[in-house]
């Protein structure tokens, strides 16, 4: 590789190509410790061009090119393999807004801005880019579409790849595929940016995207609520979702072990809600100006759903702080768990209809596995997307319950995959779950995904090894 290397190093120049074990240690390894390799050299192109430079130098000598945008990835999509021989390519100098059209509700990035600042970007216009989850002050755009990210407004907007309007991509070969257009409609043939959204780099380098924009919310009703059970819980979303006209924008649930967490681990957290309960949802309305209606409606969906015995409690955001405070609750889940010791996590979705039915099943099989294991159930109910996490005994060492992790995996997602769901509801595949897919997709479905892999990446330079079986 000692030629390509030069060539490289020259292509790219010293803020371009890292090859000291210092500069490159942290693009082997993702947030969680999970996964860890051992890469050759990183490529920090600085435009599309670049990009297909370098493939073009790695396709020629069968150089496995590993693409790396924000790395907060939790599947192992972007970390390198063990061998030393690949190259981690990082999309983070690629960080141009290349324009934004009001007028056509558009905005044209490049692939290393961070989704925050898209966000922002959005706002200034007065518009909403509806894409948000946790990791959203350090994660990059064109790794959220190519995990083809989910996050909390799902069941509004759509994932990910509902966002997209239009696409640049580098193909294993260098060529470019300019599909950058910002249209709603275009029936000219196959949707070709489809098969690179989700694809975590395996059939081609995103490097930049035209995006949807929306009306920017004015009106923002937020409230915590306890409930029930999860099947309280789903009639509450329906009637939600019907007395608000569409204006649901988030249906978080949880269960309160999370809460207790959360309030134990996550300084500056506080219970909203004076009486412990078992579940709650948070729910996150939005609308144009309503001269406060929204508010109203809001208020009267609850009164309702408490006279009904949906609603057992409730606190509603009263200023912006408030509201932050309720997410914070939310969004601070996954760090909480961890001083809990280790966990076994499922990302997986039912439908909607089926959440109440899968919880009950997947704990009380878990449960009866482990006696002692707690159940972390919570997530992005209203699309049917449950984080099902459980956490050790207390008394267990973290190997012990770590061992296990095969088996439970197994017997969730056996509950899963008889639900009609998904083993990998919004995470991705990358390597952790690679090798499950056979298990749970249909074979013909595997069949394509190897076909389409050989067609653009002959030389199986893109992430290797990771997604495809
Ligand atoms: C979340 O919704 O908080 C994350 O997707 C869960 C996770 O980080 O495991
Ligand atoms: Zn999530």
């Amino acid at each position: 590789m000692t030629a390509e290397f030069d060539r490289l190093r020259a292509l790219l120049g010293p803020k371009g190509w890292l090859e000291t074990d210092a500069d490159i240690a942290p693009y082997e390894k993702e947030e969680r410790g999970l996964f860890k390799g051992k890469a050759a050299a990183v490529a920090r192109p600085a435009d599309t061009n670049e990009v297909a430079e370098v493939l073009k130098i790695c396709n020629a000598a069968r150089i496995g090119v590993v693409p790396q945008s924000g790395n907060t990835g939790l599947v192992g999509g972007g970390v390198p393999d063990a061998s030393g021989r690949q190259i981690v390519l990082s999309l983070a100098r690629l960080d141009r807004v290349r324009g934004l059209d009001a007028a056509n509700d558009t905005i044209s990035v490049e692939a290393g801005v961070i989704l925050a600042d898209i966000q922002k970007r959005a706002a200034e216009a007065g518009r909403l880019f509806p894409l948000s989850l946790a990791a959203e002050g350090t994660c990059r755009i064109g790794g959220n579409l190519s995990t083809n990210a989910g996050g909390i407004n799902v069941l509004r907007y759509g994932m990910a790849r509902d966002l997209v309007l239009g696409l640049e991509v580098v193909l294993a070969d260098g060529r470019v595929l300019d599909a950058m257009k910002g249209l709603r409609k275009d029936n000219t043939g196959y949707d070709l940016k489809q098969i690179f959204l989700g694809a975590e780099g395996t059939l081609g380098i995103v490097t930049a995207a035209v995006l949807k924009l929306f009306p920017a919310p004015r009106e923002i009703e937020t409230c915590l609520v306890a409930v029930p059970d999860p099947k309280a819980a789903i009639e509450l979303l329906g009637r939600a979702k019907n007395e608000s006209g569409g204006n649901v924008q988030a249906f978080e649930l949880t269960q309160r072990r999370l809460i207790d967490y959360v309030l134990a681990h996550i300084p500056g957290t506080s219970d909203p809600l004076a009486e412990r309960h078992d579940w709650y949802a948070l729910i996150e309305f939005a609308s144009g100006d309503l001269g406060g209606a929204l508010k109203t409606m809001v208020e009267r969906l609850l009164e309702r759903a408490m006279e009904d015995g949906l609603v057992l409690d409730a606190a509603i955001a009263s200023s912006e702080q408030q509201r932050k405070a309720l997410w914070k609750l939310r969004e601070s889940m996954t760090e909480a768990q961890k001083p809990e010791g280790a966990s076994i996590k499922h990302d997986v979705s039912v439908p909607v209809s089926s959440v109440p039915e899968f919880l009950a099943e997947a704990t009380a099989l878990c449960e009866a596995m482990v006696p002692g294991a707690r159940v972390c159930a919570f997530g992005h109910a209203g699309d049917g997307n449950i984080h099902f996490n459980i956490s050790r005994p207390t008394d267990w060492r973290d190997a012990d319950f770590q061992a296990r992790r095969k088996e439970m995996n197994a017997a969730v997602h056996g509950i899963v995959g008889r639900m009609r769901g998904s083993i990998s509801a919004e995470h991705g595949v990358g390597i952790l779950k690679r090798d499950d897919l056979p298990k749970y997709k249909d074979p013909t479905a595997i069949e394509l995904m190897r076909t389409l892999k050989a067609a653009f990446d002959p030389n199986n330079i893109l992430n290797p090894g990771k997604v495809v079986p």
